[in-house]
């Protein structure tokens, strides 16, 4: 048996904030932006908004295309770097949201890979008899943001997107994954204080370390090679070559390493989604957000290959075929 998807929905705050915006708080260029990165605009969720309310509004957008009530659901997973607060989790106060019974509710911390992380787990409840499964990736990475610091703050914006999955036949679903993680280099994407490690104090806010740093350009080197190693991986696993892949839905960082995945895999980009230039990099939301996007757009029809593929902070990565 296979795992299916049953229900997809996405929500993103309908605040923009434009390249023209950077121009004026940064020394930077809508000309930079665009060429360096791909990313146009981004949405930003206004103050009172937490991750766990962009989290509810995606999932009530999924149990809709499901034709579901929340109480039918078995598990809720949320995969997100940026939580509500430390505890409860997320996914518990996305249970309270949603209206659903008291059942099995966890967060995943995995970076930008962190809802197809949540799929996997989803994969291996479904297996073990949970039925309906709730897998919410939500992430509002503006809080965390530096907009003194240029080479960030240009690249994040705030979504979510959720899958609801359930048990189903072997011709279609969730085909074959592939996941890993090393952190060799984890200091290169992180967010320093706040946790145990350097607690809040005066200094650690004096210093900005609260918000998230990242050296772009040794990120984008390890990014290329695992979402291209994580695809390739996937596909041999399934027993299947990327000619067969309908569409390639990618983490959304950089244009430039979507593309450079692409190429490593033959896939030419008429066969990749890309919503980058309109949402910016918005972590574990990207996929589920962009899937939602190609679903409604038509781009993935009955029988299509489709391939998740992402990488992100630990660093960790991954890949998903999933039949339509
Ligand atoms: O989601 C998790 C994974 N994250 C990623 O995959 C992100 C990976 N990294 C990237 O996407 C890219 O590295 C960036 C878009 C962040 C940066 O692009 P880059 O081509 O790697 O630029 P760079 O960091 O090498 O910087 C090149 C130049 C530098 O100036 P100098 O030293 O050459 O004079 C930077 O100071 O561009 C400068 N720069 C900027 N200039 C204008 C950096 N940020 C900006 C900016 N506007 N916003």
């Amino acid at each position: 048996m296979n795992t299916c998807i049953v229900g997809v929905g996405s929500y993103a705050p309908e605040k923009i904030l434009d390249n023209k915006y950077f121009e004026s708080i940064v020394d930077t260029s809508d000309e930079w932006i665009r060429t360096r990165s791909g990313i146009v605009e981004r949405r930003q969720a206004d103050e009172n908004t937490a991750a766990s309310d962009l989290a509810i509004k995606a999932a009530n957008r999924a149990l809709i295309d499901a034709k579901m009530e929340a109480k039918e659901l078995d598990l809720i997973i949320v995969a997100t770097a940026t939580p509500d607060m430390f505890f409860p989790s997320t996914a518990c106060l996305v249970q309270r949201g949603i209206g659903a019974r008291a059942v099995m509710s966890f967060d995943i911390g995995a970076g930008c890979s962190g809802f197809l992380y949540g799929l996997a787990a989803a994969e291996s409840f479904a297996k073990n008899g949970y039925n309906n499964i709730l897998v919410i990736g939500s992430e509002i990475l503006t809080r965390i943001t530096d907009y003194e610091d240029r080479s960030t703050c240009v690249l994040f914006g705030d979504a979510a997107g959720a899958f609801i999955l359930r048990k189903c036949g072997e011709d279609r679903g969730i085909i074959a994954s592939y996941y890993g993680a090393d952190a060799n280099s984890w200091e290169s994407l992180c967010m320093p204080a706040g946790g145990t490690r350097m607690p809040a104090s005066m200094e650690s806010v004096k210093n900005r370390m609260h918000y998230l740093k990242m050296e772009g350009n040794e990120v984008f080197k390890i990014a290329v090679r695992a979402m291209a190693d994580s695809a390739v991986k996937t596909l041999d696993k399934a027993g299947i070559g990327a000619e067969k892949v309908s569409l390639l839905i990618t983490h959304q960082a950089n244009i430039r390493i979507i593309e450079a995945t692409a190429k490593r895999l033959d896939i030419s980009m008429d066969r990749v989604y890309i919503n980058l230039d309109r949402y910016g990099n918005t972590s574990a939301a990207s996929i589920p957000l962009a899937f939602d996007e190609a679903l409604r757009n038509g781009r993935i029809k009955k029988g299509d290959y489709v391939l998740l593929v992402a990488f992100g902070a630990g660093f960790t990565w991954g890949g998903t075929l999933i039949r339509w």
